[in-house]
Order: C-alpha cells, then sequence, then structure tokens
C-alpha cells in the first residue's frame, strides 16, 4: 500500500484513528463531534451529532438517553455508522459497526464523574419527546436541583447509558488539490490483519 508514511496510517487503522485524532484535537474546537448514523424500523436512515467518548478494548463509546430515537434504533439494528470531519486538516474518518450495549456499572461510573448540572439534565430530560416550553424544562431542572440538595443524583439507570461501537470497516479520506482526494479503506478482519487498499477520489 503507498503512501502510508506520509498520511501516518498504520497496518492497525485503531492506531491510524488514534493519530489522525490526536492531530485533530490540536486544531479543533470540537474534534470528538461525529455524526452517528442509524436506520429506523421503516429502513429510513437517521443521521445526528454526538460526541465521541473514548475507546475501550477497540470500541468506541458514546453515551445518551437509552429511550430515545436513536438509542432504540442502535438496539434494534445493532448497526451504525460514524462520521467525523475535521475541517483544520480536510480530514474525514467513515465507520461502519456493529453495536453493543454497554455494561450499566461502567455508565453508572461515568455518569457520576459528570457535572452536576450535566447529571440533572440527563436525569429529567425524555429526549426527543415533546415539551409544552423552555420554562417547563428548567421548572423540572431547579425542582430536581431542590429535591436532592445535599445528595448525589441517582443514576437514571433504565434511561441513561453507554453503547459501544465496534468498528468493522473503516474510510480514511484526506482532502488534496483538484479533489484528488487520498482515501483508504480497511476491510473486515481476517487471520491475517486487515483488508487494506486505496479508492478512488
Ligand atoms: C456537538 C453535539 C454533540 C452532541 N452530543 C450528544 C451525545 O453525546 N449524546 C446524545 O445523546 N446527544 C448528543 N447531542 C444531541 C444529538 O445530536 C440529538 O439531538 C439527540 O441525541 C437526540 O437524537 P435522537 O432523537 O436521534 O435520539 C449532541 C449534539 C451536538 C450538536
Amino acid at each position: 500500500m503507498d503512501n502510508l508514511s506520509e498520511y501516518h496510517l498504520c497496518e492497525d487503522p485503531i492506531s491510524s484513528w488514534e493519530s489522525w485524532f490526536k492531530t485533530a484535537k490540536e486544531k479543533e474546537v470540537n474534534a470528538e463531534a461525529f455524526t452517528l448514523s442509524t436506520i429506523d424500523s421503516n429502513g429510513d436512515p437517521q443521521g445526528r451529532l454526538l460526541l465521541y467518548k473514548g475507546m475501550h478494548e477497540g470500541k468506541f463509546t458514546i453515551y445518551t438517553n437509552l429511550e430515545s430515537p436513536k438509542a432504540v434504533q442502535l438496539a434494534e439494528s445493532k448497526k451504525a455508522s460514524m462520521t467525523f470531519f475535521w475541517p483544520s486538516a480536510l480530514r474525514q474518518i467513515r465507520i461502519l459497526g456493529d453495536v453493543e450495549v454497554m455494561e450499566p456499572e461502567r455508565a453508572e461510573a461515568y455518569f457520576k464523574k459528570r457535572e452536576r448540572g450535566s447529571q440533572i439534565a440527563s436525569f429529567i430530560s425524555r429526549q426527543s419527546q415533546p415539551i409544552e416550553d423552555r420554562e417547563t424544562l428548567l421548572q423540572r431542572f431547579s425542582e430536581t436541583e431542590k429535591e436532592y440538595e445535599g445528595q448525589e443524583i441517582p443514576y437514571p439507570k433504565e434511561r441513561w447509558g453507554g453503547f459501544y461501537i465496534v468498528p468493522k470497516k473503516w474510510e480514511f479520506f484526506h482532502y488534496r488539490e483538484f479533489r484528488l482526494n487520498d482515501r483508504f479503506v480497511y476491510d473486515q478482519k481476517n487471520e491475517k490483519g486487515w483488508n487494506i487498499f486505496r479508492i478512488q477520489p
């Protein structure tokens, strides 16, 4: 495979990912933001931004409301795609993966490390459900704040947690002059390692 060294691509996509992500974090305000694409029960595609929350045993970690449309779609289809875009470097990484539900103890440990305000927001929100107005939301927030004054915010186990995305196909894209872009695919791993090839712009 050509140009591996030029783009710091490695034989292992996670090492390539780590190198591109490290470069992105030095320049981007929101290097962790990516588009999570899912499929709903009608087969319709759904995309929205999420924050990447670290790698665990080679799997991407995300956190969300477990009753939200995305969580239902992740749990039902068990498939997701993640797209990162880092404008400063004109780089895109696209990942196709299988979905696993995070162990509740791990999600709880993360919940407890969050800012109290974010804990309350997750505790009260029925994500993506209609609400009359912002006032109602703020009122629920302050009521909960008062109710748990001096105490821990209980971890809403049924409503909030994490997922892992286990990558099985990657594309590393680097924008070049005249759109003669460099694009490299890491496809399904086998006993010989990843199948890596260059694709056309
Ligand atoms: C920069 C950015 C980061 C976000 N990060 C998250 C996140 O980590 N988890 C989450 O549940 N929603 C996050 N959101 C909100 C989602 O984009 C989305 O509005 C929400 O999760 C509801 O999606 P759903 O109705 O498809 O389930 C983020 C939004 C933005 C703009």
